[in-house]
């Protein structure tokens, strides 16, 4: 037997249902903001997240799914949604006229991961991208739309946030991170060598033991900001307070992709393992012009939208209503069939095919947990009727063929 991939899943049932959910519900908040839908191809350029996502990145440096093609292109599964929007955002001259433009998009991304509980190999991301705008309103914004979404999924969570500074402030505390652990250095794990090199900010949120203690006293990118940078992270942090948005300042927060400066923020949640991030983002005002378009303001984040399917997947998904039709007869099958096109405009209605008494149909209704059955014997094709069932309150009664839309 051919099975799925490890760390791929199928979406069947309930499961299928919630990713309907979640996606339904963080669509409709998304656009309340204002974001409108975009959706780009799920394979690009290897290149392309070289450049944004960075090097010193585990997903560049580990986990991509990337090879040639039959033309001998380098390319990749995308990992990660915003390069390929801010990709398409350049190539549309989007980043030639000056507008705000706001995009959401979901789909399948794709890593290269050890599979466990809420990390899979192709999971699927809720994104959320801000092109132009560089108001911190608008990442207060953002963390509001995230807030919303989770309070409206019924989701408990913490959100972490931190400013990771910007130009030379930026550049002068990687300096001083190098400086914090010149001595110590061989004693790191292979990773963080790798990133002392790349993006020496990566190594503050290393999970290795070793690498956590020699940066107990590491120097934080707080006390480095520019004072234009502190102030809107000053005024982010109030306007949250004012809000009623509850986060934690965590200065070791960096983001696992290299293409953030200032904002960055985490949702995290304990109910899928110890603290998994369910929604990250953060700004990124440098990635369009380094990608090769006109420096743009930018601002997004994704959720991890199989993790919000894991901490909800006992949570049963109310179907619409629906309605079982069918007939005793052979006879009224092209009758009911006709009937069925007419109710499909308003309803889900699934008509059966198969002619059985009334009281096996009626089971059958029952135990697909339809709401409503609505039958044709002999009886009623003679007089222009159709017999109707209310399943959810066991009432019943026959009504007019013609007036069947407006009476159910
Ligand atoms: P990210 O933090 O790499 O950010 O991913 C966002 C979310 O995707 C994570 O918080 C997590 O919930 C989920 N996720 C990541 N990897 C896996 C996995 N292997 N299995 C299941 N879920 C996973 C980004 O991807 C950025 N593009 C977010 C962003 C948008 N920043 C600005 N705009």
């Amino acid at each position: 037997m051919i099975t799925a991939l490890r760390g791929m899943k199928d979406l069947f049932g309930n499961d299928a249902k919630l990713y309907e959910y979640i996606i339904k519900v963080s669509s409709k908040i998304a656009k309340n903001y204002g974001y409108e839908f975009c959706e780009m191809p799920k394979l690009e350029a290897t290149n392309l997240f070289k450049r944004s996502v960075g090097e010193s990145s585990d997903i560049v440096g580990k986990e991509m799914y990337e090879f040639l093609d039959k033309s001998g292109n380098e390319v990749c599964l995308r990992p990660e949604g915003t390069a390929g929007v801010v990709r398409g955002f350049i190539e549309a001259k989007f980043d030639r006229v000056a507008k705000v433009r706001k995009f959401f998009y979901y789909g399948s991304m794709f890593r290269y991961e050890r599979p466990q509980k809420g990390r899979l190999r192709e999971f699927r991301q809720f994104g959320v991208e801000c092109f132009g705008e560089s108001s911190v309103y608008e990442d207060a914004a953002l963390i509001s739309l995230g807030v919303e979404i989770l309070k409206e999924l019924n989701i408990k969570h913490t959100l972490k946030i931190n400013s990771l500074g910007s130009g030379l402030a930026m550049q002068n505390f990687k300096q001083n991170l190098v400086e914090f652990v010149k001595f110590k250095q061989e004693n790191m794990c292979q990773d963080c060598q790798r990133r002392l090199v790349l993006n020496p900010m990566r190594i503050l949120d290393c999970k290795n033991e070793a690498c956590k203690e020699i940066l107990k006293n590491a120097p934080k990118m707080i006390d480095n900001l520019s004072q234009e940078d502190r102030a809107e992270f000053e005024l982010l942090c109030q306007i949250l307070r004012e809000n009623g948005i509850k986060f934690e300042i965590d200065h070791k927060l960096v983001r696992g992709l290299d293409y953030y400066c200032k904002s960055a923020f985490e949702f995290v949640s304990d109910e899928i393992g110890s603290q998994s991030a369910i929604i990250g983002g953060g700004r990124y005002d440098k990635l369009v012009e380094f990608l090769g378009g006109r420096p743009t303001f930018a601002v997004g984040f994704a959720i991890g939208v199989d993790r919000l399917m894991e901490i909800l997947k006992n949570k049963e998904i109310k179907d619409e209503k629906k309605i079982y039709l069918c007939t005793l007869d052979e006879r009224f099958l092209p009758e009911i069939f006709k009937i069925s096109t007419r109710l499909r405009k308003f309803h889900n209605v699934e008509m059966s095919y198969d002619i059985k008494s009334f009281s096996k149909h009626l089971n059958f209704a029952i135990k697909g947990k339809f709401n409503t059955l609505l039958c044709i014997g002999e009886d009623e094709a003679k007089n222009g009727e159709i017999l109707y069932k209310n399943l959810d309150e066991n009432r019943q009664n026959l009504i007019k063929i013609e007036n069947l839309e407006k009476e159910i």
